[in-house]
């Protein structure tokens, strides 16, 4: 018989999990394993702190719905977002455009709209476009390459944080031209603070941090064949570009609104010009999403 103590009780756990028959999950339990408890030893883990932590992790759960994703939140908010991102951009076999957050404000099924159409129904701030090409890492333009995008309005809000969240707005799927091109119509989104009314609120304003992300748009850009690029662009000159709450910004995402530009398909409107580069599709390449529509994951968990 083994005697547990402080040391010995982290080989008693991975010997017992040693039997996970699926061999990418032994691996990560094991390592999951090995890290929480040299956390746990590292600090010298009280029991008062374990229960509060298990208190947090709770009420975040408890927040969840199927228009809010604290877990999501908490992940980007620790920078694992932004971290599994990175992992999954240096594992593409060629360079394409950097990932960025998905966020919780992503959602399915956002209205299929022809090139050109403003995505806000009722726009409160001057309209801008913005137009470029998908690509393939050659530089050669993707026809019919599914180009969704989602953003917060002039004030910093997004459709599901209104008086009606089944209300979409701010939001379209475009499909590119047979060039590849792709253009479309909005407005200059304002950065906004990450929700604060729940735990992981709490846990930034414990730790003095502002809570804001800077102004950016989002986009899911995928074509047959190629992997999917999950990124915003980010508008340069918002005051916390340099400490997004979420660690989201990189200096090529970094965008500026120009003058209107006769050689543009929006010719007499100021516009963001962006071209987006896919990577080849490997085997290997599942999803390169980290998170998903809100009430997708609510379904999945109640499966
Ligand atoms: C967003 O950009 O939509 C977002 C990302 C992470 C946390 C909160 C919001
Ligand atoms: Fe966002």
């Amino acid at each position: 018989m083994r005697a547990i103590n402080e040391i010995t009780i982290t080989d008693a756990v991975l010997d017992q999990m040693s039997t996970t028959p699926d061999p990418r999950l032994r691996e990560i339990m094991a390592s999951l394993v090995r890290h929480l408890h040299d956390f746990a030893r590292e600090v010298d883990l009280t029991p008062e702190e374990w229960l509060k932590a298990i208190g947090f992790l709770t009420a975040v759960g408890q927040k969840c719905t199927e228009f809010r994703q604290e877990f999501i939140l908490l992940s980007d908010t620790l920078g694992l977002s932004s971290l599994v991102n990175a992992l999954h951009d240096k594992r593409a076999l060629e360079s394409g455009t950097k990932s960025s957050l998905l966020g919780p404000f992503y959602r399915q099924d956002s209205p299929a709209l022809p090139l050109g159409t403003c995505i806000v129904k009722n726009p409160k701030a001057p309209v801008i476009g913005i137009y470029g090409r998908v690509t393939n890492s050659d530089g050669e333009g993707i026809p019919n390459a599914l180009v969704q995008v989602w953003q917060p309005d002039e004030e910093g809000w997004y459709d599901l944080q209104k008086n009606d969240p089944q209300d979409m707005d701010l939001r379209g799927s475009f499909r590119t031209d047979a060039k590849g091109n792709y253009y479309l119509r909005t407005i200059a989104p304002l950065g906004y603070m990450i929700p604060m009314d729940g735990p992981v609120g709490d846990m930034i304003r414990a730790q003095k941090r502002h809570g804001y992300r800077p102004a950016h748009i989002h986009f899911l850009v995928g074509a047959d064949g190629y992997r999917e690029a999950v990124t915003a662009l980010y508008l340069s000159g918002d005051e916390h570009i340099d400490s997004d709450t979420v660690f989201g910004v990189t200096d090529s995402l970094v965008t500026e609104i120009r003058k209107p530009d006769s050689s543009s398909p929006l010719p007499d409107l100021p516009c963001i010009h962006f071209d987006f580069a896919l990577a080849a599709k490997t085997a290997q390449d599942l999803s390169g999403r980290v998170g998903a529509d809100p009430s997708q994951i609510i379904k999945k968990a109640a499966n």
